[in-house]
């Protein structure tokens, strides 16, 4: 109930607009975290060059910059398929199979690999279920064939899907089906980052993601020994006959669920204690004084941020009064803060939105990455 309750005030006084590029952001430091737990080393600002289309030399590197970019390219597919597709079945067997495929359809090719057990490379088809055991956390799964496999997401789909279940179920419907969907392990690889990315189209689809300002991907990545252990926890056999109905223990799934949701709540708490108004200005007009004392943007420009904080977003034609300058010194100023890429336009003549770069993302949101 707290989680509900929290996340539904997250953001609350502050603009839509730039709520939706505190979103926006949010994209690029779930794709950091999710890879990162799957050893990917990149930083926020190795993620933030692949966007502008900046490569390392090295090759390594620039694979693993361009794994950031198929994994903020699929949630961004995968929220517009939420937003449009009101009747999406995300438990389903298809669903499932779909994130799994635009994600690895958009690797690099040598990254669409599995290592087995003893060590040789096996191909990764994009989509496509596993047919062999696999080595899951401690121990080997039971489930070996694709049939297999295929029979356990038929019931993972019936028991877990949240338009089956009613209020608080829902939630913890949310909690088990990341552990339940681990616990199939259903691909040869791409598993965990699959099952974080189906737990944000989850809390999206009972409501408390909407706004997408949050990730738990945060919580399980700065202490993943918590999150190992927790995830192996789940995946015990019933202790006795009290212990749940199923193959594996209730109580210890009960424990994972409330594992879950302290993770979501401590993030949600995270980002609200950063997205209070007046502190967010605070350290906001603080980046944006500093990017003027640096000669980086001019006095007006300055006051042209000052403004676009509060008002989400400036059509061109309003820089003008804001700076009180003349029309074309008025261009130069746009121009100057197009140079410094702390605003972004979604067309030539549009209007200027707040753009956060990772430089100002570590000013606005201590310790976010
Ligand atoms: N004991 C466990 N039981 C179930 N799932 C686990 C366990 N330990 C780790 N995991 C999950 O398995 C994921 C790794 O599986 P993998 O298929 O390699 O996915 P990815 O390639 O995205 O890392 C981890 O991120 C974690 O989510
Ligand atoms: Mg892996």
């Amino acid at each position: 109930m707290d989680v509900t309750t929290a996340s539904a005030a997250l953001g609350r006084g502050i603009t839509p607009l730039i709520l939706e590029e505190v979103a926006r952001l949010m994209v690029k430091v779930n794709s950091y975290y999710t890879n990162a737990m799957e050893g990917n080393p990149s930083k926020l600002k190795d993620i933030e060059a692949a966007l502008n289309k900046h490569f390392s030399k090295d090759k390594s590197a620039r694979n693993y910059q361009k794994e950031h970019l198929a994994h903020i390219e699929v949630q961004e597919a995968m929220v517009h398929r939420l937003k449009t597709e009101p009747d999406l079945k995300i438990c389903s067997e298809g669903f499932l199979c779909w994130i799994h495929e635009q994600f690895y359809n958009r690797l690099p090719e040598d990254m669409r690999f599995a290592t087995t057990v003893s060590g040789e490379p096996v191909p990764v088809i994009p989509g496509e279920l596993r047919d062999r055991g696999i080595s899951v956390g401690r121990h080997d799964t039971s489930l070996v064939t694709r049939d297999e496999v295929r029979s356990y997401l038929g019931k993972f789909e019936q028991a877990l899907s949240p338009e089956r279940l009613v209020g608080s179920r829902k939630l913890l419907g949310m909690a088990s089906s990341h552990h339940r969907f681990l616990w199939i392990h259903p691909f040869p690889d791409g598993n965990g980052r699959v099952a974080r990315l189906f737990s944000i189209a989850y809390a999206y689809k009972i409501g408390m993601g909407t706004t997408m300002l949050w990730t738990v991907s945060r919580a399980f990545a700065r202490n993943r020994p918590d999150y190992d252990a927790n995830l192996n926890w789940a995946d015990q056999r019933p202790r006795n006959s009290l212990d749940g109905r199923g193959p594996l223990s209730e109580e210890n799934l009960t424990q994972f669920c409330t594992y879950f949701l302290e993770c979501c709540k401590d993030q949600i708490s995270y980002m609200d204690e950063t997205l209070k108004l007046a502190e967010l200005e605070r350290r906001y007009d603080h980046y944006i004084e500093g990017l003027r004392k640096n000669k980086i943007i001019s006095k007006a420009g300055a006051k042209v941020m000052g403004r676009l904080l509060l008002q989400g977003e400036i059509p061109r034609a309003q820089v003008q009064e804001i700076a009180d300058v003349k029309q074309r010194r008025a261009t130069d100023i746009i121009k100057e803060l197009f140079e410094a890429k702390i605003v972004r336009s979604e067309s030539t003549y549009g209007p200027l939105r707040l753009s956060i770069t990772t430089e100002m993302s570590a000013v606005l949101f201590p310790g976010l990455a």
